[in-house]
This record gives C-alpha cells, sequence and structure tokens, in this order.
C-alpha cells in the first residue's frame, strides 16, 4: 500500500480482590506480588542517570527525542529489519496518542475508503480513538465465546468479506480484553488474506516482551507483515513493558515505501502534531532512550520484563490449579492459553454480579479479570469464589 499525498483488586475486603476500576486498582497496570506498583529497577537506574547528566529541559523537536525513536524503532522491527531506513517514527504520548496520530494520518492521506476495522471485543478506547481522528469504525470477528478462543474463521471471513483496500486494526500481541492471540501459523493466513485483498494493517502493539517475557516473540506478526511487503503502521507503548504508564511515553510509526516517501510522511505528521501538541515531554523519553541504547541496562530491563510476564504466566497457572483443587469440573485452560494482563474467565454477567455481591471480588461484568491483580496471597480465595459461582 503507498499513500497518495506525502504523505483486580478491589474495594476494602478482608482480603485483596481483583477489580478493574481505576480508582483505586488502576486498570491495566501491573501489580507485584503483594499487589502494589512496581518501579522497574532498570527504570529506576535509568532515571537516575538522567538525573546526574542534568540535562537541560528545552522542548524537544515536533517528532521528539530522536535517540528514543530510532531505538523504539529497531526495539519493534528488529535490529536487522531491511525496513528500518524506510520507518517514519514520532514520538507519541503513549500508546494512545500514537493511535491517535495514526488515525489522523490515516483520515487525512489513506487513499482508499477511510474505514478502520477493530476486532469484536477490542480495547476500550480503539473506537473512540478512531472516531475522534476521523475514521468510520467498523468490527471484525474475534472472539468465539463458545470456545472462550480465537474466532479464527470468523475473522478470515471478515477480513475477506471488507471491501478491497480496507484499514484493518490489529493487537500485534496480548490482545485487550480478551488475551487470545492468534498463533503464529494463524498470523500467517492472516497475512495471506489481508495481502490478497489489499488490505492496509495498522498495529498496535501496547506489550510487546510483557505478553511472553520474549520482545522478539511478540513482535512476530508485525515482523512477518513486514518482511511479507506490507506498509504498516504501527503504534508503540512503553506504559506496560517499562511500566512507565504516568511518563506517557509511546511512538507512532509507518513503514514507507523509500526513503523518498519516508521524508515526505515525516513532514506531514509534523504537520499533524505540531497543532496538537507541538512536541512532546522529554522525561520518559530519555529513561526509555538510556534503557534501550545503553547495552547492560537494556539487557537488565529484558530480565525484568520477562519477569513481570512470568508473573502474570504463573498467577494464570496457580488460578486454574486451585480452581481444580477445589474439584471444578469446568475446563479452565483458556486460563492459562490466553496471554496477557487479562483474562477473559467465560464468566456470565450474572455470575460476575454474583461474584461482586457474594465474594467482594470486582472486576468487568463481561467476566474479564486483571490478572495483574492476582497475587499468590489472593489466588485461592479468588479461585473459592469463582468455584463458587460457577460450580
Ligand atoms: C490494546 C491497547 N492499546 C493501547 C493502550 C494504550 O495505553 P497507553 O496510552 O497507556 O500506552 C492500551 C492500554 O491499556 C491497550 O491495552
Amino acid at each position: 500500500m503507498t499513500f497518495h499525498r506525502p504523505f483486580l483488586v478491589s474495594r476494602k475486603l478482608s482480603r485483596p480482590t481483583l477489580s478493574t476500576r481505576r480508582s483505586t486498582s488502576g486498570v491495566g497496570a501491573y501489580r507485584d506480588d503483594a499487589g502494589k506498583p512496581y518501579v522497574l529497577p532498570s527504570v529506576r537506574q535509568a532515571e537516575e542517570k538522567v538525573i546526574a547528566s542534568r540535562l537541560n529541559k528545552e522542548y524537544a523537536g515536533i517528532t521528539g527525542v530522536p535517540e528514543f525513536t530510532k531505538a523504539a524503532a529497531v526495539l519493534a522491527y528488529g535490529k536487522d529489519s531491511p525496513a528500518l531506513d524506510r520507518v517514519a517514527i514520532t514520538q507519541s504520548i503513549s500508546g494512545t496518542g500514537a493511535l491517535r496520530i495514526g488515525g489522523a494520518f490515516l483520515a487525512r492521506f489513506f487513499p482508499g475508503a477511510k474505514t478502520i476495522y477493530i476486532p469484536q471485543p477490542s480495547w476500550a478506547n480503539h473506537a473512540a480513538v478512531f472516531k475522534d481522528s476521523g475514521l468510520a469504525v467498523e468490527k471484525y470477528a474475534y472472539y468465539n465465546k463458545e470456545t472462550i478462543g480465537l474466532d479464527f474463521e470468523g475473522m478470515i471471513a471478515d477480513i475477506n468479506k471488507a471491501p478491497n483496500g480496507s484499514i484493518f486494526l490489529f493487537h500485534a500481541c496480548a490482545h485487550n480484553p480478551t488475551g487470545v492471540d492468534p498463533t503464529p501459523e494463524q498470523w500467517k493466513e492472516i497475512e495471506a488474506a489481508v495481502k490478497a485483498k489489499g488490505h492496509y494493517s495498522f498495529f498496535d502493539m501496547a506489550y510487546q516482551g510483557f505478553a511472553s517475557g520474549d520482545i522478539h516473540k511478540d513482535a512476530f506478526a508485525v515482523r512477518h507483515f513486514v518482511a511479507q511487503g506490507h506498509n504498516v503502521a504501527l503504534s508503540q507503548s512503553f506504559a506496560k513493558n517499562m511500566g512507565l504508564y504516568g511518563e506517557r511515553i509511546g511512538a507512532f510509526s509507518i513503514v514507507c515505501e523509500s526513503a523518498e516517501e519516508k521524508k515526505r510522511v515525516d513532514s506531514q505528521i509534523k504537520i499533524l502534531v505540531r497543532p496538537m501538541y507541538s512536541n512532546p515531554p522529554i522525561h520518559g523519553a530519555r529513561i526509555a532512550a538510556e534503557i534501550l541504547n545503553t547495552p547492560a541496562l537494556y539487557d537488565q530491563w529484558l530480565v525484568e520484563v520477562k519477569e513481570m510476564a512470568d508473573r502474570i504466566i504463573t498467577m494464570r497457572a496457580l488460578l486454574k490449579e486451585n480452581l481444580e483443587k477445589l474439584g471444578s469440573k469446568h475446563d479452565w485452560s483458556h486460563i492459562t492459553s490466553q496471554i496477557g494482563m487479562f483474562a477473559y474467565t467465560g464468566l456470565s454477567p450474572e455470575q460476575m454480579d454474583a461474584l461482586a455481591k457474594e465474594h467482594s471480588v470486582y472486576a468487568t461484568r463481561d467476566g474479564r479479570i486483571s490478572v495483574a491483580g492476582i497475587t499468590t496471597g489472593n489466588v485461592g480465595r479468588l479461585a473459592e469464589a469463582i468455584f463458587k459461582v460457577t460450580g
């Protein structure tokens, strides 16, 4: 595709629980095994280095701190990616800001219909972000309630049904809210279907490294599409994988056709960003750049991001194990086959109501719980509560 123009947790409970309320539980934020917010040691060290270097507080350029954006592109696309010299990239206000810039860019320059297809369900903010960017939003099949897994056939059918040259938004890994991801083999089939229809792909990668614990594995879909010749758009967030939530650090990029097109896209991105917020904040970018560009800190961060992913994976296994120990006859294998911060339990809205009312376990009525809020201290109680409402 080329562009024509330049282009859980709880309310008070005697014991800890799970909730997705922003006020106390911090929706979608990692918690350590004591249920506390976690600052990565690599982030602390990078921040101390940044502060010790006593840099000035001048404005960054419109597209942000270059040491950060260069390294962010390498992290996403891979250090040996031949696409790197034709990636136009800008720092963004975390992942949300990247999606917003991408939406606005496509609304202005996408040569085909200004409609973006997002999965059903998707992250709660996607539709609003894209509508406000000037795009129409449609849904494609993604989740199968019966299997509590991927509706792969439905997804492919919807890719095939959409008008040729449509825009598709894919979650690169750790699909939010379901935790259900395509396998690499399925991604290959999705890519082939997308290519056959001439669709344009926009990846939202909010969890690189945080999903499986491996930054390369989590970037598989993005890198595969690029290797197959798709000039994708990409949103990156460093909220989860570096725990830099409130620093609002992310990046938006587009793989261009050529270095020449990249120059034109770069300048159009600047024209878009300038009237939105002039230029992005520098502190989080400096921290992320310090980590990504200092080999020892980078290696340490890789270990720490894997520790966070592993804790989540362990809590999933413990929850399943506890349910089975209690004698639950349900198949809970989806709890461990899903990935990332959230688990779709498959519980009905009525069962979720009962969890809240009778057991003070608070989560959304769609059955989603935040695995990040589960700890070795509360998993037993959570399993008991789920067992009591599901049998
Ligand atoms: C799928 C997805 N995309 C994007 C975001 C944006 O997050 P942020 O703006 O904090 O980077 C989130 C956050 O939960 C998310 O789950």
